[in-house]
């Protein structure tokens, strides 16, 4: 039985220790949980702005995990020095603004060429592959082949919004996406060209022979769309593996993610 590999995302444990910036949860104490409990990797984000994981986390992380770490990072000249010299098992370049509540979409490839060009570079240099965090278009494959890339992770946020505006009870809380407020069968029409634009992507990037990921907002009730995609071997899941964790545990949380994502 194939499956699929799950990279855990344990940065909503460090947010919640930034919270009351005390030594509590523990992040160590979530990777050593997640690695025994089915994480095929750890994901973590040292953002620019410090919010959640720290450096002194990256670099515990990386000495105690039994998994490959997937670092992501922005193409910030002093945040790629710092990730060269902890030389993780792949870097993964992410867009960030500092305003934002989490990752907005994906990397700009053609915007930023000569910056990620230089940050693949670099991270080459220091024997680290590399994966581009792009939203689904044919057009970012091509690209994200062209500036040296091994992998890219398609961004699943458009896709998550519009299935939990259309299956859950997102539109009647505080937090609809107002845009987004449409008919359901217009919703329908854009979750179906989400999931298009998704796997149509995945079978080009594929083709070209880049490794593919997927990643951003998936959770227990979406994350059987993913499965679907032959080409997808690998997906990075953070908030709502956490978010489970807080009723059932770490643990069981991981457990049930890794069941689901089993083909
Ligand atoms: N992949 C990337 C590149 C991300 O930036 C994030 C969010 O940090 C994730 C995956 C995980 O997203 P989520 O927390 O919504 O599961």
């Amino acid at each position: 039985m194939s499956r699929v590999k799950l990279g855990v995302n344990i940065d909503h444990v460090a947010v919640l220790r930034e919270a009351r910036q005390v030594n509590d949860p523990d992040i160590l104490q979530a990777l050593f949980v997640a690695c025994a409990n089915g994480a095929d990797q750890i994901t973590i984000h040292l953002r620019e702005d410090r919010r959640h994981i720290q450096d002194v986390d990256a670099k515990n992380i990386m000495m105690h995990s039994s998994v490959p770490v997937n670092l992501e990072c922005s193409i910030n000249r002093d945040i790629l020095n710092i990730v060269s010299g902890l030389k993780p098992h792949r870097a993964t370049l992410v867009p960030e603004k500092r305003e934002e509540v989490t990752t907005e979409g994906g990397l700009d490839v053609f915007k930023y060429q000569d910056e990620i060009s230089f940050a693949i570079e670099q991270l080459h240099d220091s024997i680290i592959p590399v994966s581009l965090f792009v939203d689904p278009t044919l057009e970012n494959m091509k690209k994200s082949k062209e500036l040296g890339a091994e992998m890219v992770e398609l961004h699943t946020g458009t896709f998550a919004n519009l299935f939990a505006m259309l299956n859950s009870a997102l539109p009647y809380s505080n937090h609809s996406i107002k845009e987004l407020e449409l008919p359901r069968h217009e919703l329908s029409l854009r979750l179906e060209k989400s999931l298009e634009d998704i796997k149509n992507s995945a079978i080009y990037a594929n083709r070209l022979g880049l490794e593919v990921a997927a990643g951003h907002g998936l959770n227990f009730h979406n994350v059987s769309e993913m499965l679907k995609i032959e080409e997808i071997i690998e997906l990075n899941i953070g908030q709502s593996i956490i978010a489970r964790s807080v009723f059932t545990g770490l643990a069981d949380a991981i457990k049930e993610m890794k069941r689901l994502t089993t083909r």
